[in-house]
């Protein structure tokens, strides 16, 4: 009773902010990410009939007790549909940063989601699988599939219905996503809370809220269409939209830091000398750049030229779920 899976992580084009439903993890609208070849989460479950309880393991070292509460109470969904009551070692090793913006719980949640229920015995359709990842972390839903994928939110309540789909496969359009790293430090607010704030207290919401959903379907068509300048404009408003919510919140708060207004800043700049690029913040100070594989020599170039940028990591649009 023992599995291996890895999952990419994925870059939201139009983003998830916000619960309808906390527990069951529905979100307020659907929304659309670029699944990662370049960052990527291993997992292992093994299912013991000895254990007492779920151990996990994150890069070699004993994880805290309630990132180990976390793991437990997401096998305890996997065990509700198997019907069996066994326990587990959970060992996980992330190539990407932990909890710092750079969709750790995609590629985490994902991978946990795919090895769990290998392991005990459960053989779950893609729709199936993105739908029990996602009570997992919503963004990991997205992490089943390779290439350009949609959640969609569904409207039951009981979450049948909020699964991710894939739009178009990983070889349908051949661009490029670089990660520029500025901090590897853990965010003082996690997705979770941060969402969860700017829903309840932000007044921007609502009209976050309005235009998101116009957002998907011109970004859908953009895809469609392979035309990057609708797409990347697309993306780039809707993500300075939804970080625009959060200053609106109570308290207020932001994820940007000064070199994030850099590296937009400096993305701007190109687009101005005739170089489409384009850029997209998920919940942390690090920025994603969309771009074409011509233009990849100038873009390094410029990125590198900016105060405070620590690395670059080059993706192409990645694979989905993998077992070893
Ligand atoms: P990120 O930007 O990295 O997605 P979040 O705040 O959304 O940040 O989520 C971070 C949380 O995701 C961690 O605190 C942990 O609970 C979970 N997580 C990260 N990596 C893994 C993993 N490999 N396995 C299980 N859970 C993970
Ligand atoms: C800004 O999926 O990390 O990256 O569902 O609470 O685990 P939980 O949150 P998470 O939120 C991701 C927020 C985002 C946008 C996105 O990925 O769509
Ligand atoms: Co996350």
């Amino acid at each position: 009773m023992k599995a291996t899976a890895r999952a990419h992580t994925n870059i939201a084009l139009i983003k998830y902010w916000g619960k309808r439903n906390e527990s069951l993890i529905l979100p307020a609208n659907s929304n659309l990410s670029v699944t990662l070849d370049g960052f990527s989460t291993e997992t292992t479950v093994h299912f013991q009939e000895h254990l007492t309880e779920d151990s996990f393991i994150l890069n070699e070292q004993s994880a805290e007790e309630d990132a180990r509460t976390k793991i437990a109470v997401f096998l305890d969904k996997v065990r509700a549909l198997s019907g069996k009551e066994i326990y587990a070692q959970v060992q996980s090793v992330n190539h990407v940063p932990t909890a710092a913006g750079f969709a750790s719980s995609a590629s985490g949640l994902a991978a946990l989601a795919a090895a769990s229920t290998k392991a005990i015995g459960l053989s779950l359709e893609d729709r199936e699988l993105s739908r029990l990842a996602r009570q997992g972390s919503g963004s990991a839903s997205r992490s089943i599939y390779g290439g350009f994928v949609e959640w969609q939110m569904g409207e039951r309540e009981d979450g049948l219905d909020s699964y991710a789909i894939q739009v178009a496969d990983a070889s349908h359009w051949n661009i490029r996503i670089a990660a520029v790293v500025l901090s590897k430090t853990v965010k003082k607010v996690s997705s979770r809370e941060g969402m969860r704030r700017t829903i309840d207290t932000s007044p921007f919401y609502a009209g976050w809220l309005e235009q998101t959903a116009k957002d998907l379907q011109e970004i859908k068509q953009a895809i469609a269409d392979k035309d990057f300048e609708k797409m990347g404009s697309v993306t780039e408003a809707n993500c300075l939209r939804m970080h625009a919510t959060t200053l609106g919140a109570n308290p207020p708060f932001t994820y940007w830091q000064d070199n994030t207004m850099r590296v937009m800043q400096t993305v701007q700049g190109l687009r101005e000398q005739g170089i489409p690029a384009f850029f997209t913040i998920d919940a942390g100070p690090n920025v994603k750049v969309l771009y074409l594989p011509e233009d990849e020599d100038k873009i390094k170039t410029r990125l590198n030229a900016v105060e405070g940028v620590e690395d670059i990591i080059i993706s192409k649009p990645g694979s989905g779920i993998s077992y070893m």
